[in-house]
């Protein structure tokens, strides 16, 4: 499975020949000013939440693409009211087949609104399973119990889980999830974005090596192939 990393939350992977696109938000990000937003042309778009920094690029992407997005209920009836076309709407708890694989839709500790402050339902992640691997994205999340179910019942080849703390779990919440999920490879989100969400990046990656993990953070439009992948390094 390769993934490319867009910045803030927003990466995607390939699966059986489809492109899926997590979490737009790349043309308000200053730090991803030479992504090419306009070329992107994923299968999917999968949307965590409502909140802005989650969702910014859907419109153009999806109407440039024919993408067909994946979120909540709520967000899915929101973007359909933007002249989004092709959409698969969910809930927490729920699974969906696709030809590639499916997803099922975990709970998030976040809020939801969108941007025009509509509800946007609850918070969710991503359990993606498939022939070629299965991950999991937690989406804005605080550490919580609910992460070692997944562990229990869910193998995982690796994580997407945020780092930045402030909004989401920091790199000690985001170690703790990892032995919940029970799985040692991580790529780390949500973090240098904002100020607030900074982080010391090496110590971030040696906190991780010390726990015997891996810690991957992706320079903003590299790639890394996650099945290739065996040394401990930040990117
Ligand atoms: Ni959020
Ligand atoms: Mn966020």
């Amino acid at each position: 499975m390769k993934v490319t990393y867009f910045g803030h939350s927003c990466f995607s992977v390939e699966i059986g020949g489809k492109v899926l696109l997590f979490d737009p938000f790349i043309r308000p990000n200053e730090l991803a000013s030479h992504v090419d937003v306009a070329s992107l042309r994923p299968d999917y778009i999968l949307v965590s939440h409502g909140h802005w920094d989650h969702m910014a690029d859907v419109v153009e992407i999806a109407g440039n693409s024919n993408a067909t997005l994946i979120c909540n209920f709520e967000i899915g009836t929101w973007f359909g009211g933007k002249g989004v076309k092709n959409i698969v709407q969910m809930n927490i708890g729920g699974k969906h087949s696709f030809e590639w694989g499916n997803v099922k839709l975990t709970s998030a500790i976040h809020s939801s609104s969108l941007p025009d402050n509509s509800y946007g339902g609850v918070a969710s992640g991503f359990l993606i399973s498939s022939e070629e691997g299965n991950f999991y994205y937690s989406g804005d999340t605080a550490l919580t119990m609910d992460m070692e179910l997944i562990g229990k019942y869910h193998h995982n080849d690796f994580a997407v889980l945020p780092i930045g703390d402030n909004f989401t779990m920091d790199i000690n919440n985001a170690l703790i999830c990892a032995d919940m999920i029970k799985c040692n490879r991580i790529i780390g989100v949500h973090y240098d974005t904002f100020p607030v969400i900074g982080i010391d990046k090496e110590a971030a990656v040696e906190k991780f090596v010390a726990a015997g993990k891996e810690l991957i953070l992706i320079n903003i439009a590299a790639s890394v192939d996650m099945e290739v992948r065996t040394k401990i390094t930040a990117h």
